[in-house]
């Protein structure tokens, strides 16, 4: 099968980095979880006090940051400059910042150029909110993966329950609404579905399901 580039978009929640890996793995090409990537920014300016309204100090701070996706035995792990913070840029606080750094267009340029980098000589699966749009345009198979917030929220509360956070369940759909609307409204690189991606709902499809449906379109545009 000829070497092509999987981009996965859509609002949080919906799947993408469950059913990108799945598909990674199956095609044996690498994941990038883009998103992991202006959470680690968000997680250094926090611990840096930074204001995050600003423009200028975050991508001088990007520009001395490193952020690596490092595949190993236990999934993907993310290094920022060096230390693993995995787990950490999961956290609640940095989910409600992460927006506001990322809707900087310069921080953006900057992160898009690394995230293009990534892609240069592999096949790759890529999730994020502009991948289809921005970071990877001439991409083979562009899929925009969507479900209702009230099923999004309801997954995210599953996990922190399995991780053995409780958390309120209206709370994190109204954390879902408040981060997409801020994704969808920013002038830079918004969240939107390219015109030539195909949109799945998954708020009733397993996980399965959904891989399967991104796999077959792959496999139409390899067989072309
Ligand atoms: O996994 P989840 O949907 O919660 O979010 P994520 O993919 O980790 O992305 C976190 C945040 O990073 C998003 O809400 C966006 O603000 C930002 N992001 C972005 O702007 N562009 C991307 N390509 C990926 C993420
Ligand atoms: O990356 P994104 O924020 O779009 O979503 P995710 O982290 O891949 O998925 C959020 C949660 O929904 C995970 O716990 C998945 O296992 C679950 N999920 C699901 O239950 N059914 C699907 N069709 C897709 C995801």
């Amino acid at each position: 099968m000829d070497i092509i580039r999987v981009a996965i978009d859509g609002p949080a929640a919906a799947g993408k980095s469950t059913v990108a890996k799945i598909v990674a793995e199956k095609l044996n090409y690498i994941y990038i979880d883009t998103g992991a990537m202006y959470r680690a920014l968000t997680l250094k300016a926090l611990d840096s006090s930074l204001q995050l309204g600003a423009e200028q100090p975050l991508v001088d701070l990007l520009h001395h940051t490193d952020i690596e996706l490092k595949q190993s035995e236990n999934g993907q792990l993310v290094l920022l400059d060096k230390a693993d913070v995995t787990a950490e840029i999961r956290s609640q606080k940095v989910t409600n910042n992460v927006s506001y750094v990322a809707k900087h267009p310069k921080v953006r340029i900057e992160m898009v150029n690394r995230q293009q980098a990534l892609a240069e000589k592999r096949g790759v699966v890529m999730d994020g909110r502009d991948i289809g749009t921005h970071v990877l345009p001439d991409a083979e198979v562009k899929i925009f993966l969507v479900a209702s917030v009230e099923e999004r929220a309801k997954r995210r509360y599953e996990e922190n329950v399995k991780k053995g956070f409780p958390s309120d369940l209206e709370e994190l759909k109204e954390e879902i609404e408040q981060r997409d609307l801020i994704d969808s409204k920013r002038e830079a690189a918004p969240l939107i579905k390219a015109d030539d991606a195909t949109e799945i709902d998954t708020t009733s499809l397993s996980i399965n399901e959904v891989a399967e449906q991104v796999l077959t379109e792959v496999t139409k545009v390899a067989s072309k």
